[in-house]
């Protein structure tokens, strides 16, 4: 087990459009249990593959309560959506930071698991918002993107600060 080190938003790797997962072995799963050793740690509901410089279409998930359903979606796919609603979103990539995001409102998923079974699900609510926002980062997409660019810079500016303060 190992907690893994997490990009930060203005990081261009977060950009990184992820490959389709093809091979469902060890070294897959050991990547999945260190991801949600890191989610859980950070902690936060969703971590995408792509946020820990794995460029491959891995999602890690936990929007329970008592943070007991790990969910993990391999090559997820949305296959059908109908809807809107508004939440407020946060990133473990963009720390400190919550925004207003539209987004479908129910979905439905299918996706894989680590054996590489085939699964279909519906979702709603915190959940179907999680799926969206982190299959968004498989894309190189970041919730930050649909704020304004006023918004959005001035995120930008105040993380890249920070950083600059923690490193200098
Ligand atoms: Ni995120």
């Amino acid at each position: 087990m190992a907690l893994l080190n997490i990009l930060h938003f203005p990081d261009s790797r977060l950009r990184t459009v992820a490959k389709a997962v093809t091979e469902f072995d060890a070294e897959l799963k050991q990547l999945v249990s260190d991801m949600f050793e890191t989610m859980y740690e950070a902690p936060g509901i969703g971590l995408a593959a792509t946020q820990v410089d794995r460029h491959i279409r891995l999602l890690v998930m936990d929007v329970s309560e008592a943070r007991n359903q790990p969910r993990c979606l391999i090559n997820p796919e949305i296959i059908e959506s109908d809807g809107e609603e508004e939440m407020d979103e946060g990133c473990l990539s963009v720390p400190g930071f919550y925004e207003k995001v539209r987004r479908a409102e129910h979905i439905r998923v299918r996706a894989q698991n680590q054996d590489g079974e085939v699964s279909e699900f519906e979702a709603e609510g915190i959940e179907a918002v999680c799926i969206q926002h982190e299959m968004d980062h498989l894309e190189g997409k970041l919730f930050v993107d649909y704020l304004s660019n006023l918004k959005r810079n001035r995120i930008r500016s105040k993380l890249v600060k920070q950083q600059k303060q923690k490193t200098g």
